[in-house]
């Protein structure tokens, strides 16, 4: 995808909203909801979009939601693509840099995940610190287009440590316990076997997903701020004596909806409201 695919698709994309979004969104497996919440929403799905794959995966709706949320207004992707479906991390990525050329500053990205941490519980929601891309590839080989970055981008801070502290401060405010960890990102589809999360573990891995790690390698590579949120859905093969499975995924996701809902919400309320002027 190179520079003017993604003009392209952002043009057609600004054709139909009147604002700028300055807050994206990335909404994981059975996150989507957030964007329901959208007020005065316009929504584009993927296959309309020049250049843009359909998504496949179960939860996800597979549409860009663009509106006021908490007086922000905000782009929001109700799924996203995922490597394990088998598009080329180019187009995993894609949406990022369509983002990017629209206009957005800061990206919030959402996933759900197992926990690697023994002491955390599903449900929780856990602010990434941190990732480790043990995917096994990385979406910015190949030639480097130096008008979207660098050709060797630093990640030394690749979750902000800014909108981390701010994301602390908004969960205290609104009462919610958040823990705080690092994400490691295989490719899946398959889940983990239990050597492979005791091997996680002593990486210094809190949590694992399928996901996320592409896009903020990528929008670290376009100069975005990063802000991510991990949903643990489940604990990691080999924790508790039971299998994992989807449906438990998008069973734990819908328990803690309301309160992953209202600390999003809150967070694009501080966001907009510290980055504004
Ligand atoms: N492993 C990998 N990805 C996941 C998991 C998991 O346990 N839970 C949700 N996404």
């Amino acid at each position: 995808m190179n520079h003017e695919q993604i003009i392209k698709a952002a043009s057609f994309i600004k054709g139909k909203i009147e604002e700028t979004p300055r807050i994206g969104l990335i909404l994981g497996s059975g996150l989507g909801v957030l964007a329901d919440e959208i007020e005065n929403p316009v929504k584009i799905a993927y296959s309309d979009i020049p250049g843009f794959p359909e998504s496949t995966v179960e939860g996800h709706a597979g549409q860009f939601v663009f509106g006021t949320l908490k007086g922000a207004f905000v782009a929001a992707m109700q799924g996203r693509f995922h490597f394990y479906e088998g598009y080329s991390m180019e187009k995993v990525t894609f949406p990022v840099r369509v983002m990017k050329e629209i206009g957005i500053g800061t990206l919030i990205v959402t996933n759900a995940a197992g926990g690697i941490n023994e002491s955390f519980e599903p449900g929780d929601l856990m602010l990434i610190t941190d990732h480790i891309n043990n995917i096994g590839t990385n979406p910015l080989i190949g030639h480097n287009d130096h008008n979207l970055g660098v050709r060797f981008p630093d990640l030394s801070e690749a979750y902000s440590k800014n909108l981390r502290l701010l994301a602390k401060n908004t969960a205290e405010k609104t009462g919610l316990s958040l823990q705080e960890g690092i994400y490691i990102a295989n490719s899946g589809p398959s889940y983990e076997t239990p050597a492979e999360i005791r091997m996680l573990r002593s990486w210094g891995g809190d949590a694992v997903g399928m996901s996320t790690v592409p896009e903020v390698i990528v929008a670290r590579h376009s100069g975005l701020e990063v802000l991510g949120i991990s949903c643990i859905s489940n604990m990691a093969a080999g924790i508790l004596d039971q299998p994992l499975s989807h449906s438990e995924v998008m069973e734990t996701t819908e328990k803690v909806k309301a309160s992953f809902l209202q600390f999003v919400k809150e967070l694009v309320h501080d966001i907009h409201s510290t980055t504004k002027r």
